[in-house]
């Protein structure tokens, strides 16, 4: 007894041993760093129907998280991110050449977006990835990027360097990986089929699930619907002034989800203007969609009466919170 006692004292010792040095290392490395990345070798071509459509998509992306207060995309602080993932600021990604992506080709821009990894091998682990966007879509982010459109003009300005928490930094090296770039070209589904396409825009395009389901960290981007607690809300972020605001269960549970909540036009203006049925503002970080198109979030709609119903009582949450922090 006493020797298998010691054994597994020794046992232990060592794991501590180990997750200590594992810690040192990482403390000391920071975040994860893979070799440069293989980029497509790809010329997009501008057209003005493909930078119409970039910027539609920006508007619902980027812009909201790399636009300063001119409408310039010269990075700024994230203070919807939780802060135990460090003090966040989003990169100047208009065309200046030092400050900015100038220099960056189409295909390290592409590769990026979809996995995380920058021309240089380091990896963003707080920066959404796309990698179900389809290829038209993510060539017309670029095109929009590259085009005489305002936001995008050189602009030297920068927001400061992130300041990731050790656990950020930590996650880089566990739960956190790069994506890899899809093999397969992804094509924009048929529109007639409005499930796919609700699919296609809420889990591909406006990433709706990654704030909607339960747990940032328990996502998984090729396969969403493997996400814990998919669609039923419960990410705890920051809202205005960095008071905690739950996500909200966007499952057609009859109780606490939308389905006897939202009619399908109800849900369209709320979305698309941030409007409830009643009428009150929904709340920072749930920004308004104006440059989603009606049918495209009523696809949303559709799409998301499929999906599991899930039991998540997030206005009684909220309404804690409220009590909690006043
Ligand atoms: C939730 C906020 C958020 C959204 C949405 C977002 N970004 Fe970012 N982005 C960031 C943050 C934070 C960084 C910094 C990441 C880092 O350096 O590790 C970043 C970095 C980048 C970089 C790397 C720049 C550099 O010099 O290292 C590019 C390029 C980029 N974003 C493009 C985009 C585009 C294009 C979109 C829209 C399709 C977009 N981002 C949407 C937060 C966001
Ligand atoms: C950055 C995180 C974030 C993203 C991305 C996001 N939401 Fe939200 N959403 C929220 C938060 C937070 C709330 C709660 C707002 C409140 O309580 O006032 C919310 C509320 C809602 C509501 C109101 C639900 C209710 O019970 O009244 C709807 C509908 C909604 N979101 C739909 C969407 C759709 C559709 C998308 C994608 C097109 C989306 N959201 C993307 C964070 C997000």
């Amino acid at each position: 007894m006493k020797k298998i006692l010691k054994i597994s004292g020794l046992f232990l010792g060592c794991l501590v041993l180990l997750l200590l040095f594992f810690c040192a290392y990482v403390s000391v490395v920071g975040l994860a760093t893979y070799d440069p990345p293989i980029t497509p070798k790809v010329t997009v071509e501008r057209t003005t129907a493909r930078v119409n459509r970039g910027e539609s998509i920006a508007q619902i992306q980027c812009i909201s998280c790399h636009a300063n207060n001119e409408n310039r995309l010269t990075g700024k602080y994230l203070g919807e991110i939780p802060s135990v993932f460090g003090k966040i600021y989003s990169k100047n990604i208009t065309q200046d050449k030092e400050k900015g992506i100038g220099n960056w080709t189409d295909g390290e821009i592409m590769y990026f977006l979809r996995t995380s990894v920058k021309p240089d091998g380091t990896f963003s682990a707080i920066m959404p990835r796309y990698p179900l966007m389809a290829e038209e879509d993510l060539k017309s982010v670029v095109a929009w990027l590259r085009s005489d459109r305002f936001p995008v003009q050189p602009t030297k300005q920068e927001a400061p360097q992130i300041e990731y928490s050790f656990f950020s930094q930590l996650l880089s090296h566990t739960i956190i990986k790069p994506g890899d770039y899809p093999q397969q070209r992804i094509s924009i589904p048929d529109s007639t089929d409005q499930v796919a396409l609700g699919r296609y825009i809420a889990n591909g395009v406006a990433d709706c699930y990654s704030c909607h389901s339960a747990d940032f960290l328990d996502q998984d981007k090729l396969h969403p619907e493997r996400s814990k607690g998919f669609y039923g809300g419960g990410n705890k972020m920051n809202g205005e002034g960095g008071k905690p605001i739950f996500t909200a269960n966007l499952t057609f549970d009859d109780e606490t989800g939308i389905g006897k909540k939202y009619t399908k036009s109800q849900f369209v203006r709320a979305v698309k203007m941030g409007v409830r049925p009643d009428g009150s503002i929904l709340r920072q970080p749930m920004g308004p969609h104006p440059t989603l198109s009606d049918y495209e979030v009523g696809a949303i709609y559709e799409y998301l009466k499929t999906i599991p119903k899930l039991k998540n009582d997030i206005a009684g949450k909220n309404a804690e919170l409220q009590v909690a922090t006043n």
